[in-house]
C-alpha cells in the first residue's frame, strides 16, 4: 500500500499541444475515451457541455486523429504500463490496429467489452449496446490484480469443491472477472451523473484502474470530458492527471475531483 496523498492536475488544453510538456514515461494507466467517429455534435442539452465528434474529411481525418493520439500518448506511458483505448463498434477494430501497430501484436492484453442496455433499437440489426476498450501493455510485467465477481448459480449440483455462498439474490461463487463487463450505462437521475455527454460510469473505471494499476500509481486521461477516470483514481489512491480540449469538461472534472474522496 502507498501513504502518500494522492495528487493530480487537469489542464485546458488540446492534447497534442500538451503532451510534450507531460512528465514522460510515468503514467501506469493511459486510458483514452476519444470522440467515436460518431459524425454528431455531442450534447445532451443545447445550453450544456458539449463537444465535437464531426469529421468533414471522413473516416481519413478520423483515423489520422486517432493515430495522433495514440503516437503523442504513447511516451507519456511508463515501462510496464498498460493503455486502455475505448471505442465502439464505429472505430473499435481500427483502434485495435493502430494499437498493435504502435505496442506490437505481443501487447495486446485484453478486449474488454463493456455491455449495456440503453433504450432504442433499430429494425434493421441487433442492439448495438457494447463499447470495446482495448487493452495493450508496454512491457511484460505489467500490473494484473486478478479480481473476483460474484457468479449466480443456475442450480447447486457439480460444485463439490467450491464455496457457495448466498445474498438476497441467490446462490453463488466467486470467480475469476471476465472480459464482458455488464455495467448499467448512466441515467440521468443517477447522483454521479453531471450532465457530461458520453460521460462513462464510475463503476466502469472502477474496475479498470483496479485491475491494472496499484495504489500511488499515475492514471493519465488525455480526453478526460467531466473526468471519470481521474475520479476513479483518486478515490482509489492513484495519483491522476486529466486533459481536455473543452473548458466545461475540464471545469466539471475539477468540481467532482473536490467531491471525490478516498
Ligand atoms: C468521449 S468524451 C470523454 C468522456 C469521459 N470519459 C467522461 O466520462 O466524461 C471525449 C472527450 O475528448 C475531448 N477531446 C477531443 N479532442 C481532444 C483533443 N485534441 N485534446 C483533448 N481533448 C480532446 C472532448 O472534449 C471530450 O470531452
Amino acid at each position: 500500500m502507498s501513504n502518500k496523498q494522492p495528487r493530480g492536475e487537469v489542464i485546458h488544453g488540446d492534447i497534442f499541444d500538451v503532451a510534450p510538456g507531460l512528465p514522460q514515461g510515468k503514467a501506469a494507466l493511459v486510458y483514452i475515451d476519444p470522440p467515436f467517429f460518431s459524425g454528431r455534435k455531442r450534447s445532451n442539452r443545447s445550453d450544456g457541455p458539449s463537444y465535437d465528434d464531426r469529421w468533414p474529411g471522413g473516416l481519413g481525418e478520423y483515423l489520422a486523429f486517432l493515430r495522433r493520439l495514440l503516437e503523442s500518448t504513447q511516451p507519456l506511458l511508463k515501462a510496464n504500463g498498460v493503455i486502455a483505448l475505448h471505442l465502439d463498434w464505429r472505430a473499435a477494430h481500427h483502434g485495435r490496429i493502430e494499437l498493435e501497430r504502435l505496442y506490437g501484436p505481443n501487447a495486446f492484453v485484453n478486449e474488454v467489452i463493456w455491455s449495456y442496455r440503453t433504450g432504442g433499437l433499430s429494425k434493421r440489426w441487433l442492439g448495438r449496446k457494447h463499447d470495446s476498450i482495448h487493452v495493450f501493455a508496454s512491457g511484460k510485467d505489467y500490473t494484473f490484480n486478478l479480481t473476483r465477481e460474484k457468479s449466480y448459480l443456475a442450480h447447486r449440483y457439480g460444485f463439490s469443491n467450491v464455496e457457495i455462498k448466498e445474498d438476497e439474490h441467490g446462490a453463488y461463487t466467486h470467480t475469476a472477472l471476465r472480459d464482458v463487463w455488464e455495467i448499467p450505462a448512466l441515467r440521468g437521475n443517477q447522483r454521479e451523473y453531471v450532465g457530461y455527454p458520453t460521460q462513462k460510469p464510475l463503476a466502469l473505471l472502477n474496475r479498470l484502474v483496479g485491475c491494472f494499476t496499484n495504489p500511488g500509481d499515475l492514471v493519465l486521461d488525455p480526453c478526460c470530458g467531466s473526468g471519470t477516470a481521474l475520479v476513479a483514481a483518486r478515490q482509489s489512491g492513484r495519483d491522476w492527471l486529466g486533459v481536455d480540449a473543452g473548458n466545461d469538461a475540464v471545469q466539471l472534472a475539477l468540481r467532482r475531483l473536490s467531491e471525490a474522496v478516498m
